[in-house]
């Protein structure tokens, strides 16, 4: 798979709740190649601070040449993306990284924690428009509070698979947790759950998933440096005793493949 590095002109901004931000950019090459669950990294700042460049999930890709970003302003370089402007040129490196890896024959239950709902969406779109029955095909969305699901949610029903959605506080959807949803949907084992959210959702998700004989990739978040499987900054121990690279091996695995198991 190719990578590009596109000076992307910001198209359009949302701000869609008081610290998360969409931002759509147009990068024909990146969007061309792009798969779901991959990932670009962006230069945030112009000079040296921040001197590296920031990972993030690719949210959605259009035909059109438009890729899409959703985070939350926790730090200094999301506080310089949350301050961009339409028009504005940043500097984007992708796409990297393995993305999900989609069994078409298989039931699929997707599942997103907080900003882990970035990547759902470009999975979403790749599930409902692959020519297969969508009866079993279900997304389950939570958050915190109502601000952290809400906004995207319109987003999602445009696919037309079953959604669900559980909030921390009961603000929106039912009171609880993604898991406890998860739990409660009854999957088989043809049933592929492909989750990214906080890492104890993960593992809760992993060790539901386990117990019932559910095939589950995860996508897994570590400090990047440089994206490309070079600074070894983004070990992950893997279940045969060595490490994987999130950059490169990831950032989607199977849970059986992580030493969350062991
Ligand atoms: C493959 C991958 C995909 C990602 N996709 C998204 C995404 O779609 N949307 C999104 O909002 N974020 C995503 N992240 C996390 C994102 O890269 C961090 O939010 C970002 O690096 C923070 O940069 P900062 O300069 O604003 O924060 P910093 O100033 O570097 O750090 C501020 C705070 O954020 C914490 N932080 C920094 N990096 C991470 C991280 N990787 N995970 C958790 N906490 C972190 C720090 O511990 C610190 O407390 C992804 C990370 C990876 C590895
Ligand atoms: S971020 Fe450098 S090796 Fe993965």
């Amino acid at each position: 798979m190719s990578q590009h590095q596109e000076k992307a002109r910001i198209i359009r901004f949302e701000q869609l709740s008081e610290l998360n931000v969409r931002i759509t950019l147009d990068a024909p090459l990146i969007a061309a190649s792009a798969d779901a669950g991959q990932f670009v990294m962006i230069r945030t700042g112009s000079g040296q601070d921040p001197l590296l460049r920031r990972p993030f999930s690719l949210h959605q890709t259009s035909s059109s040449g438009y890729i899409q970003i959703y985070f939350k302003n926790v730090g200094r370089g999301t506080h310089i993306l949350a301050h961009t402007k339409v028009g504005e040129l940043l500097d984007v490196f992708g796409p990297l990284g393995r993305g999900f890896r989609f069994a078409r024959d298989r039931a699929a239950c997707l599942v997103g924690g907080g900003l882990g709902i970035a990547p759902m969406l470009f999975l979403a779109k790749k599930i409902a428009s692959s020519s297969r029955d969508h009866g079993r095909d279900l997304i389950i969305l939570g958050g915190r509070s109502r601000e952290d699901v809400e906004p995207l949610v319109e987003d999602f029903k445009e696919f037309g698979l079953a959604l669900r959605c559980a909030t921390d506080d009961g603000s929106f959807g039912i009171k609880g947790l993604v898991t406890d949803l998860v739990k409660s949907e009854h999957l088989t084992r043809d049933t592929v759950v492909y989750g990214c959210g906080p890492e104890n959702m993960l593992e809760a998700l992993n060790r539901f998933c386990r117990s019932r004989g559910i095939a589950c990739q995860v996508s897994v978040e570590s400090v990047m440096a440089c994206g490309m499987g070079a600074c070894l900054g983004c070990n992950i121990d893997a279940a045969q005793g060595d490490y994987l690279h999130v950059c490169i091996d990831g950032p989607v695995f199977n849970t059986e493949d992580l030493a969350w198991n062991s």
